[in-house]
């Protein structure tokens, strides 16, 4: 099992201000040095949070290896096939939308063919491609007819399902990953995973690799706060000592 961590999240709060931080390259160090398998950043058409500039840095720094997600039609796959990461995820992208809200709708035809060429393109510069899809064994078989090597789950329907629905949801990714691991591809799972979620799908023997990035950044800021006012403070006490002893 790997845990690659999506720092997307720290460049949105980044971006809120318009400023130079919090920077998804420095938070990308810890991560690593905290024992993550991987990073994982989402370069998007529109830019909203990550940047080339931080993907680039990325590329340059990251020891472990960075999983691009991009979307098929984008700018980003000249980026994906000049900078060669070691795995990319292709997934849907629409601009409305706050995050992905779904799998690839490969039972799609246009979807289909443009998801074909990226993959075959990407696979050519010798990247590890991945598709992220929903948990449903349609969508599975057409990934595999690809010849792509993985595809991630998309976790969010089990992450957003209530008590009743959950289980439901837990058996359907369980059925998905088994059928992967049958058609030899590698399984990933991610969306929406939380400290209270996580377990079941970690559970699941075919998931090779779990994405996560909301609920780790969160928790970061939260369990980070105490050691950040106190260094705030040591900071304006020692200014006003400054002043008492002058
Ligand atoms: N996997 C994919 C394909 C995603 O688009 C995202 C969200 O950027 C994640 C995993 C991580 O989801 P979350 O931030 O909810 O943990």
């Amino acid at each position: 099992m790997r845990l690659y961590i999506n720092v997307d999240h720290v460049a949105t709060v980044r971006e809120a201000r318009g400023t130079d931080e919090p920077d998804p390259v420095r938070a990308a160090v810890l991560v690593e040095l905290a024992g993550a398998h991987g990073i994982t950043v989402h370069l998007r058409e529109d830019r909203r949070h990550v940047s080339e500039r931080d993907v680039r840095l990325l590329m340059a720094t990251v020891r472990t290896g960075v999983n691009l997600e991009l979307a098929a039609a984008s700018d980003v796959l000249d980026i994906a096939c000049e900078l060669r990461p070691m795995q990319a995820t292709l997934v849907p992208e629409k601009r409305e939308e706050v995050t992905t809200e779904g799998g690839l709708d490969l039972a799609n035809e246009v979807t289909r063919q443009g998801i074909r060429a990226a993959a075959e393109r990407l696979m050519s510069h010798g990247i590890r491609t991945s598709l992220f899809i929903d948990p449903d064994p349609d969508s599975l078989r057409l990934a595999a007819e690809m010849g792509v090597e993985a595809v991630e789950l998309h976790t969010g329907e089990y992450a957003n399902a209530d008590e009743a629905g959950k289980d439901a949801q837990l058996q359907r990714l369980g059925a998905v990953a088994r059928l992967g691991g049958q058609l030899e591809l590698a399984v990933h799972a991610g969306h929406g995973l939380t400290y209270e979620n996580v377990t079941p799908v970690a559970a699941v023997p075919e998931v090779e690799e779990l994405n996560i990035g909301h609920s780790i950044v969160s928790r970061a800021v939260l369990v980070g706060m105490e050691r950040a006012v106190r260094e705030m403070w040591e900071l304006i006490a020692s200014a006003r000592r400054g002043i008492r002893s002058r």
